[in-house]
């Protein structure tokens, strides 16, 4: 095997980003050197709660995990519990959890694996608001030479937004902080709604997990049929957009997915348009590329990898 891709997941589960962490958590190729939690779908002491109660339900509690930012770095938090039910993990009747939560600062840990490890070699994967982040690039601005790679699940363009007409939930909680992280300079790839939402569950799709059989499998599929009400209520869709685990299946097979280098800037003055991502997918300006942009996926390939990962969790 290939050396192992270091990984941090900064994350605000929700049942999207659950399925993340657990594909993460059953993919030997990755080594994931901890877990941090941000105030996005639901406040922070619910979003570590279930991190931590993710990593217990994949038998993972000794995965390092860490409260970050509870608020965004310049606007009032804006949650999503009307997608994600009042816990952020509705579906499953889980514990409490007993994978600890670490004493540092989520920014910290950032800070400090990123200078620590070798050059180059960690993987930051935010699958939710990227206030942690930009918190992190702004205390220590060093790292962002050092930072090997940003794989983050946000943003639209062809597709628009989830939250307003213009903007992405991820994007439009903090975009401060989006602006600041797609200006560091980091290597991005970006899985806005464009890809996100051609990677729906599906009835089919979600009973083949729960066919799992495991506890895990049989606990995804009811976070699976909780969130998929709402898109399904609000789209007439079958199944939800499964977003947040792009961005590993990206790391894992990147061959199922299909986009292109482009310059993508963040709104953060206008009103009507807050924390919409303007990518320039047809080149019309010379803006500098600052993101590898997925459009497209395959999106059997990318259920049949979650189901085979999924298979192999407790
Ligand atoms: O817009 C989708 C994103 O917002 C996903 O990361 C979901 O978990 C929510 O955080
Ligand atoms: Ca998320």
């Amino acid at each position: 095997m290939a050396s192992r891709q270091k990984l941090i997941i900064d994350t605000d589960p929700g049942q999207d980003d659950a399925v993340a962490m657990l594909l993460a958590f059953a993919s030997p190729e990755l080594d994931i050197l901890g877990i941090t939690t941000v105030a996005g779908n639901v406040p922070l002491a619910l979003t570590q709660e279930n991190a931590r109660k993710i990593c217990d339900l994949a038998g993972c509690v000794d995965m390092p995990v860490f409260a970050g930012a509870d608020e965004p770095l310049a606007r009032r938090l804006v949650t999503a519990e009307h997608v994600h039910g009042s816990t952020g993990l509705d579906g499953p009747v889980l514990p409490p959890p007993t994978t600890p939560l670490q004493e540092a600062h989520a920014v910290d840990f950032l800070i400090d694996t990123i200078r620590s490890e070798d050059n180059g070699s960690v993987t930051i994967a935010p699958i939710g608001p990227l206030t942690n982040i930009a918190m992190a690039l702004r205390k220590a601005p060093d790292i962002a030479e050092r930072i090997g790679q940003i794989v983050m699940m946000g943003g639209g363009y062809f597709e628009g937004g989830n939250i307003t007409p213009a903007a992405e939930f991820n994007i439009y909680v903090d975009p401060q902080a989006a602006a600041e992280v797609f200006a560091a300079g980091v290597p991005i790839t970006m899985m806005p709604l464009d890809v996100t939402h051609k990677a729906m569950t599906t009835a089919a799709r979600t009973a083949a997990i729960r066919a799992i059989g495991s506890k895990t499998a049989i606990a995804v599929a009811d976070m699976l049929e909780f969130y998929e009400r709402f898109d399904e209520e609000k789209y007439g869709s079958d199944g939800g957009p499964l977003h947040d685990p792009c961005t590993i299946a990206w790391m894992l097979e990147p061959e199922i997915f299909s986009g292109r280098h482009c310059n993508v800037e963040i709104e953060t003055g206008s009103d009507l348009t807050m924390g919409m991502t303007v990518v320039d997918w047809w080149q019309v300006t010379d803006r500098p590329h600052n993101a590898f942009v997925v459009g497209d996926l395959d999106a059997d390939a990318f259920f049949r990898l979650i189901t085979d990962r999924l298979a192999r969790l407790p």
